[in-house]
């Protein structure tokens, strides 16, 4: 499938001015939506944590046009987050988030073109980050549930 790039840089560029706020709104909204993943984050400096997601969006629009220079890396940090406990099916609300802040801090610029190409996008990325980890975004999670018995 191809990424709609034109509207994922235009979209971006729209809110990167505003990267900090788009951010703050994205964990504040990331915890509403999904109470469940505040533990994991139990013992994050948040404020770092923010930067730290920043860079990477902004290394993403910098890729979008190569993403597959991108994939190693973005295994390897799909590969970290399994044991900050993140599951695949945690990926698709993380995705729905942070496309709900960029439409916020956007306001009347956004458009449903956005949102669907940031869908295309977000989901291309959580492929690739559970790529490296033997799981894919739609699998039921594998921690926790019992083998089946071999006997
Ligand atoms: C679009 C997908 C995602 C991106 C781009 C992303 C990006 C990042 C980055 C850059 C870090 C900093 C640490 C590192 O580089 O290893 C991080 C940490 C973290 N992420 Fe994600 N993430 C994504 C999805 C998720 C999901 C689905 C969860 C599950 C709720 C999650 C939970 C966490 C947690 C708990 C940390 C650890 C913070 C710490 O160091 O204490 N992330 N993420």
């Amino acid at each position: 499938m191809a990424l709609n790039l034109n509207a994922l840089e235009t979209s971006f560029d729209l809110v990167a001015p505003r990267g900090e706020e788009l951010v703050e709104i994205f964990y504040a909204r990331l915890f509403t939506a999904a109470p469940a993943v505040v533990p994991l984050f139990a013992g994050t400096d948040l404020s770092k944590q923010r930067t730290k997601l920043l860079v990477t969006l902004v290394l993403l629009r910098k890729s979008l046009r190569d993403l597959d220079a991108l994939v190693p890396t973005l295994r390897e940090l799909g590969r970290r987050h399994v044991g900050y406990g993140a599951r695949p099916e945690h990926y698709a609300v993380v995705g729905d988030t942070l496309i709900g802040a960029m439409a916020e801090v956007a306001g009347d610029a956004w458009s449903d073109e956005y949102t669907r190409a940031w869908a295309e996008a977000l989901s291309v990325v959580a492929e690739a980050m559970l790529s490296g980890t033997g799981s894919s975004p739609t699998a039921p999670a594998a921690v926790g549930v019992p083998s089946p018995a071999t006997t």
